[in-house]
């Protein structure tokens, strides 16, 4: 179907009505939505529907970097392209089909891409939705080039909150990280969840496989499962960032936060012939946490 002012988009379903919306446009996820019809992902209401730009919300993937720490435009030129259907993917595990409503994906480097970025790679994506509405996204990326070649990844996740004062995130305490508002200087995270007052853009390194982002006022909690993606990107633009984007509106911080299951400070190397695959698999239950406050 076309949504997203015209984008080509697939509409996975479960029987009992969840549903997902994946852009050809970037691979991009644009909609999560539990049975009850509620979306679970951000976008901002002053999204630039103009390929080949990202659209601000959803899940843009950031590949083949991360940030703007190296060559390329930020985050990498997948969440740019047009992505097509791929009707014959290699096998995936048996448990990564079974029972769910899903697409897979594939992106090429182009000429101009390869001129950027001089490796030749297959990305794939599968999105798939279980019929408990958990949505799972499996990227493969393939060499298929005569050397080894590294790259970063991150599953740029806009999460939707009630308010952000009212969120924590729980599996960050204790850890390093990397703070971009401080030129990447690392820190170490104190002992307590993470809450939220002001501006955040950090890198959390080597990460549990298992993050918590809590909604007190909504009551629930979105969980992230992670494989072959060790750090966890935490982002909310805050006031002032808010204001200088063209497509974000100004009170919207409020409502969204950017939590990634990402590979930044350790870039994947492959080898020719070699694959790498990043799983991502998020759920929502209901939090008991509001009893505490
Ligand atoms: C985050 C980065 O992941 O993405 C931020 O850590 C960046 O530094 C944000 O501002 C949004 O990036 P973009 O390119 O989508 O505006």
């Amino acid at each position: 179907t076309k949504d997203w002012n015209g984008i080509d988009q697939v509409v996975l379903r479960n029987p009992q009505g969840a549903t997902a919306k994946v852009c050809l446009q970037g691979g991009q996820v644009a909609s999560w939505r539990n049975e009850k019809g509620e979306e679970l992902l951000f976008t901002s209401s002053k999204a630039i529907f103009k390929p080949p730009k990202a659209i601000r919300g959803g899940i843009p993937i950031c590949f083949p970097q991360f940030g703007n720490c190296g060559s390329l435009e930020q985050h990498g030129f997948a969440r740019n392209r047009l992505w097509v259907i791929d009707d014959n993917p290699p096998p995936l595990h048996p448990n990564d089909s079974n029972g769910k409503s899903f697409v897979d994906l594939l992106l090429k480097p182009s000429e101009e891409d390869l001129k950027c970025w001089p490796h030749s790679f297959e990305l794939r994506l599968r999105v798939s939705l279980s019929a408990d509405g958990d949505l799972t996204l499996i990227s493969r990326v393939r060499n298929i080039n005569g050397k080894p070649f590294s790259f970063s990844f991150a599953y740029h996740t806009y999460l939707s909150v009630s308010d952000i004062s009212e969120v924590r995130i729980e599996g960050l305490e204790t850890l390093d990280y990397l703070d971009n508002l401080c030129q990447r200087e690392r820190f170490t995270e104190q002992g307590d969840a993470l809450t939220f007052e002001s501006e955040v853009d950090r890198v959390y390194l080597r990460c549990p496989s298992v993050i918590a982002v809590l909604d007190h006022e909504r009551k629930r909690t979105f969980v992230l499962k992670k494989e072959g993606l060790s750090d966890v990107v935490v982002w909310n633009p805050w006031e002032k960032k808010s204001k200088s984007m063209v497509d974000f509106g100004d009170e919207e911080y409020k409502q969204m936060l950017c939590v990634d299951a990402a590979a930044v400070e350790k870039p994947i190397t492959l080898k020719p012939g070699e694959e790498w695959t990043g799983r991502l698999q998020l759920l929502v239950v209901p939090s008991s946490f509001c009893s505490e406050q």
